[in-house]
């Protein structure tokens, strides 16, 4: 028992828990991902994984992502990712709705399951569902080795190392990384990108662990940020884009991590039924980053403010619009806008650890939840 507690104390290194150290660990977890894939001053992205199927993939007439939780998050990202720049059509579903949901499954179609654990009970069933009416099956797993894997045609590995914190963080990011390696190698075979912009895309995704590195050096302004609001009862997320499903994981975190409610919603959807719940005691965070739906969203923070909901936004360094709008903002660095949920979603996992933290839960395993769910 004492040894465990030591060998704990060892593993967390000079960390409170292992959701925080997990978190500070996605600079380097991120390069060990992209470590020998992604070859950015020869123009290249490597897979090895995949060497079999990226043909199939590259001629897939449809896409179909299969997850749950935060790996359904990161399965939402590569919608836009995959629509955007290998144009292939993408369906995103929750494993559990696709099994029992009579699933169509046409020649052609690639099934892409994306797991943690690689153990997930509805995650497995649903491939080996898809798997039996002749779909070809990849995996995006972080356990190597686990069942997930073993039931896929081909795959990549995360390699974020051990997951502990039961709320995913580090894993997340990884397994953002390999879709957009993925992506970044189909839309490169395909030619549907041209090479400037795949150039810019490479050397950008490999800036990406040094600016995850800038936001972690300033965790201390969402850690006052959480003290603010840890007695609030409800949250509402926006984000647009590749920054919807953002606002999605930001959303399950808080719930995850501080018990708060909270509710992830496409920015411009608010006004649809989530506005009815704005008053002055309502936080609203908006990940609102320098894009091609900015001014949208700037609209969207006026009408919350003009109902006297408090505004906090994650925004691109420099911005001046949004901070004269806010109750508060955290800077963001600058980066091509497909890849900002890399950054995004950091400040957001670390608000919801100090929002755990001074809430008194037990962030690492908080009740109710399991890291792997194996019943369906
Ligand atoms: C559980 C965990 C979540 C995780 C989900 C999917 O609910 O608590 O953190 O996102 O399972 O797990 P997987 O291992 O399939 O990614």
């Amino acid at each position: 028992k004492e040894l465990d507690i030591e060998l704990a104390a060892i593993e967390k290194g000079n960390f409170e828990h292992y959701m925080l150290k997990e978190i500070f660990e996605q600079p380097k977890t991120i390069l060990d991902c992209m470590r020998g894939r992604l070859l950015a001053e020869e123009g290249k992205v490597r897979l090895g994984g995949l060497r079999e199927y990226i043909d199939q993939l590259c001629n897939a007439k449809r896409i179909i992502i299969i997850a749950c939780g935060t790996s359904l998050n990161a399965g939402m990202v590569a919608r836009y990712l995959f629509q955007e720049i290998c144009r292939i059509p993408v369906e995103v579903e929750f494993a559990s709705e696709f099994r029992y949901g009579s699933p169509v499954i046409r020649d052609g179609d690639v099934v892409v399951a994306i797991s943690q654990s690689g153990e997930t009970a509805d995650t497995l069933v649903a491939i080996e569902k898809a798997k039996e009416m002749g779909a070809i099956i990849l995996g995006i797993c972080n356990v190597v080795g686990s069942s997930i894997p073993r039931a896929s045609h081909a795959g990549v590995y995360t390699h974020a190392g051990a997951e502990i914190g039961v709320a995913s963080t580090k894993a997340f990011t990884a397994q953002l990384t390999v879709l957009y390696l993925i992506a970044l190698q189909v839309a490169k075979e395909k030619g549907t990108l041209d090479n400037e912009k795949y150039r810019s895309l490479l050397n950008e995704l490999d800036q990406i662990p040094s600016k995850v590195q800038t936001i972690l050096d300033n965790s201390y302004l969402t850690q006052s940020l959480a003290s603010l609001y840890l007695d609030a009862t409800s949250m509402i997320y926006l984000g647009r884009g590749y920054n919807f499903p953002i606002a999605l994981e930001g959303a399950l975190k808080i719930k995850e991590i501080s018990y708060i409610h909270a509710e992830g919603y496409p920015a411009a959807e608010m006004k649809h039924g989530p506005i009815a719940l704005i008053d002055e005691e309502m936080p609203v965070l908006f990940i609102a980053p320098k894009d091609h739906t900015y001014e949208k969203v700037v609209s969207n923070i006026q009408e919350v403010k003009a109902r006297k909901g408090k505004v906090i936004a994650i925004v691109t360094e420099g911005d001046v619009v949004i901070k004269s709008l806010a109750d508060h903002v955290f800077e963001i660095p600058e980066t091509d806008e497909i890849l900002t949920p890399l950054l995004t979603v950091i400040p957001l996992q670390l608000f919801a650890y100090y929002t755990g933290v001074l809430r008194g839960c037990n962030v690492d395993q908080p009740r109710n939840l399991a890291k792997s769910v194996t019943v369906e």
